[in-house]
């Protein structure tokens, strides 16, 4: 079942969606050599409680930490570690607050220092394909609209989408309909509406779209090791298009 958001219910999550965005402000002058996923945990999870939020991440289906920070070859829901990140190391920091009830969810993937060149094309890629899928975003399209748009263009640069995991539908719960896939044919699935609340969260690999989960049952890694960038906006469907809800405040 999709819900449809009323305009007050939109107006409810931008608190969780504003602080999520924040998040990754406040973020990115610590993503620097030498610090640890460990303390990129501390520093989102600090954040978000002095804010009156909740980690979302923390304890949902047994997640063990408050953020998400995948780094080169994983994909997604990488677990923070005592690891140290280089230079030269790509990292993707996934970040989902709970303020009063709603949901949040965003990410984006950092340069640790200056980056390689097959860095740069998979997380300059996996950036424009997200905003390919929003360009996309208006009543009376089809999710497959979107998941074309952004399987074309990122296949057409030698990228390939990751396929076993999606964008959702997103409010009071984390992971709710619609599953909104980063592949697919015009004019199929779901046609979206005016107050649709969902995910877009292209996962891009440099070499092929095979993935597989780790023996600590989160982290999902591609299967030839090849670099893999995401980047992540929870919107709204308007009228006219969509309203980007995890856009940081001033
Ligand atoms: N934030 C991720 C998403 O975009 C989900 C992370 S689930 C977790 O949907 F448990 F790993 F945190
Ligand atoms: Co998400
Ligand atoms: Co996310």
């Amino acid at each position: 079942m999709v819900q449809i958001k009323s305009p007050a219910e939109i107006e409810a999550m931008k608190p969780a969606c504003r602080h999520a965005a924040d998040t990754l402000v406040m973020i990115e002058p610590y993503i620097k050599a030498g610090i640890t996923t460990d303390e990129i945990n501390d520093l989102v999870h600090e954040f978000t409680v002095k804010a009156g939020g909740i980690p979302a991440p923390l304890n949902y289906h047994g997640f063990p930490k408050s953020v998400c920070t995948s780094v080169n070859h994983v994909v997604c829901h990488g677990i923070p570690g005592d690891k140290k990140i280089v230079d030269g190391d790509i990292i993707n920091v996934d970040v989902t607050t709970i303020i009063n009830g709603w949901h949040g969810d965003t990410s984006k993937t950092f340069y640790v220092g200056e980056p390689k060149i097959k860095a740069q094309k998979v997380v300059e890629v996996a950036r424009k394909a997200l905003d390919i899928g929003i360009a996309v975003v208006r009543p009376g399209v089809t999710l497959g609209d979107i998941g074309h748009a952004i399987q074309s263009y990122v296949e057409g640069e030698s990228c390939s989408v990751v396929k076993e995991y999606c964008g959702h539908g997103i409010g009071r719960v984390f992971h709710e309909d619609p599953q909104v896939l980063h592949y697919g044919k015009p004019g199929t699935g779901l046609m979206l509406k005016t107050g649709m609340v969902f995910t877009i969260e292209p996962m891009v690999n440099f070499g092929k779209a095979a993935v597989k989960v780790l023996g600590d049952r989160w982290t999902v890694v591609t299967r030839d090791k090849s670099l893999s960038a995401q980047f992540e906006h929870t919107l709204a469907v308007t009228e006219t298009g969509c309203e980007i809800l995890t856009l940081p405040g001033k």
